[in-house]
Parts: structure tokens; C-alpha cells; sequence
């Protein structure tokens, strides 16, 4: 099963020009404090779930974790394009073990239970379906269930997403999804609340929950590159174009727009408020639970 609504297999070639290790940093800081003085980096199983192209297991092995001989890494995802990448990704790293890549399913995935010291996964539920009321809710509480089970008994679970309020059209911390304000609410409609996200990870055995907002801010220059949503390579990195190409005339009256502001000056003056308020907002949020 792949993303419900983005085609990976074709948008993943260029997925990585507008898109980072968002949340690494915060990631190994939790830990840190999760684990005290078990805290060996190499030394830890770990699985990223929907792993796309491999950019926060390239961080991961870059700080060496999961990369002793008791180590392992492994990264699952649904599009073998996005394995593909990492593959190459990865091949620049040295480890002691070779990264394991699944193509697979993150709510049902195959692999020994109690195994991981940490199970991680970002920006990846949000693609999980979302036909009916309550099934994204529902669909996310399967992948929870697979993280509590593959988890080890004193593991952590590490989510990196977005509030809704991260992804709005005019509040948020992405500077062109003013241009497309429908496909921005589908969007936002994707990504769980705060209060849902406890509820959740409660259901699903996790006793200590801590949420909180990323610390650091992450740009590509091509992500502030105001011209990047003409080109498909941009629109690859963002799965807002895929719900915008979904909605009659979305896409087209947005570029319209967005070429107008460019050319006023507008579009420049819009992208320097929202880099001043992602100072503040920030852009994304780091999820961590345990039993
Ligand atoms: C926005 S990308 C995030 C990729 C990567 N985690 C990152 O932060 O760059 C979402 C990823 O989730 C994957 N995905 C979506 N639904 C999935 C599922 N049910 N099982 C496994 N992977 C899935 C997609 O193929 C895609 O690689």
C-alpha cells in the first residue's frame, strides 16, 4: 500500500532538493535523555518507518548510529524508487552492518518483536488513507500498534510531523501554501492534532508521551528559491502539488498568483515573514513515547 494520495515511485527522484533531516538533532537529544547511559549510538537497533529516500537514515548513520557490529538500521517504506535512493544514499556511509531496506507496509510490517531500541518515523502517517471519518485516526493507531510491538522494552518511539496549525495556508510555516489554499486544507486535514496524537499513543500501550516543537528551522536553498513551485523538481519535495493537481484550476490560478507577487515584490516580502515566524512557531513537531 502506498501513499494514499502522492506518487512516490515517480516523485522521489527529486524528493530531496526542498526536503532535510528535519528533527535529527532533537531526535539523538531525546534519546539521550530516554537512555542516560545506555545512550551508545552504535550500538542501536533502529527502524525508520516510511523512510522515503533515506535522508534521516543518512543523518542517522552520519552520527553513527545502528552502525556497530551489535547495531542495525533498517528503513521501510512502500515506494521502491524512495529504497532506491537510500540505497545510494547509504552506500557513501561506512557500518559495520549493511542497512536493511524494506519494501513494505508500515501498519502490518514483518520483523521481530521487542526488537528495536528506536522505532522512528517522519512525515510519513500523514499519506496514510483517509476516506472516511476517523479511518486516518484509525489507520495511524495500526502503524502505533506495529511501533509499540517491534519496539524493545525500554525503547523509545520518535514521530516527526506537523500540528495542523504548522501546515495552514496563512498561519503556517510553509511560505507558497498561501497560493493553494484548498489543497493547504486537505493537507492540514492530514496531520493529527496534539491532543489526538496522546490519545493514540495511550490506546497503544506508550505511558510517557512528550511533544514538542523542533528546535532548529531547515531551509534548501531551492525550498526558498520563490520560482521553485513552477518546476516539477520543487513540486516533487511537497505532496501540497500533488493534492493542488487533484483540484480544478488550484495549481494554475496559485502559479498565477505567485508569478504576480514575485513581480511585485510581494512574494519576497510574504517569505521573509514566514522564515521570521517559523523563528517562533517553528516548523515541525518531535513526538516521543515510551511504555
Ligand atoms: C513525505 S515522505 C517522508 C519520507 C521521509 N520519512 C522523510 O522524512 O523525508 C512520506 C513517505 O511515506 C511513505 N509511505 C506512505 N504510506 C506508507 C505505508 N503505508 N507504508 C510504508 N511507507 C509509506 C511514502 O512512500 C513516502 O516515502
Amino acid at each position: 500500500m502506498a501513499s494514499s494520495y502522492e506518487k512516490y515511485n515517480l516523485t522521489h527522484k527529486n524528493y530531496d532538493r526542498t526536503r532535510l533531516a528535519v528533527g535529527h538533532a532533537d531526535t539523538v537529544a531525546r534519546l539521550h535523555a530516554h537512555r542516560g547511559h545506555l545512550a551508545d549510538l552504535p550500538d542501536l537497533k533502529i527502524i525508520d518507518l516510511g523512510c522515503g529516500t533515506g535522508l534521516q537514515l543518512a543523518a542517522m548513520m552520519a552520527a553513527g548510529m545502528g552502525t556497530s557490529a551489535r547495531g542495525e538500521l533498517c528503513g521501510l517504506d512502500s515506494s521502491e524508487t524512495g529504497l532506491e535512493e537510500t540505497r545510494k544514499k547509504l552506500s557513501c556511509y561506512k557500518s559495520k552492518n549493511q542497512p536493511r531496506l524494506i519494501n513494505g507496509d508500515m501498519r502490518q510490517v514483518d520483523g521481530a518483536t521487542g526488537r528495536f531500541d528506536l522505532v522512528f518515523s517522519s512525515f510519513a502517517m500523514h499519506h496514510l488513507p483517509r476516506q472516511a471519518p476517523g479511518q486516518l485516526l484509525d489507520e495511524t493507531r495500526l502503524v502505533l500498534g506495529e511501533a509499540e510491538r517491534l519496539l524493545a522494552r525500554d525503547g523509545l518511539l520518535a514521530i516527526v510531523t506537523c500540528t495542523p496549525e504548522q501546515m495552514s495556508a496563512d498561519l503556517g510555516s510553509m511560505w507558497y501554501y498561501r497560493y493553494f489554499p484548498r489543497a493547504a486544507h486537505l493537507l492540514a486535514q492530514r496531520f493529527i492534532g496534539i491532543s489526538d496524537w496522546q490519545q493514540l499513543l495511550a490506546e497503544c500501550g506508550f505511558a510517557t508521551v512528550e511533544i514538542s516543537p523542533v528546535a532548529d528551522v531547515y531551509y534548501t536553498a531551492a525550498g526558498i528559491d520563490l520560482t521553485g513551485p513552477f518546476t516539477e523538481e520543487f513540486q516533487a519535495g511537497d505532496s501540497i502539488f500533488a493534492l493542488a493537481k487533484s483540484i480544478p484550476g488550484e495549481l494554475d490560478e496559485g502559479l498565477a498568483a505567485l508569478s504576480t507577487d514575485i513581480a511585485s515584490g510581494a512574494a519576497a516580502l510574504y517569505l521573509n515573514e514566514v522564515m521570521q515566524r517559523n523563528e517562533t512557531h517553528k516548523q515541525a513537531i518531535l513526538i516521543t513515547a515510551s511504555r
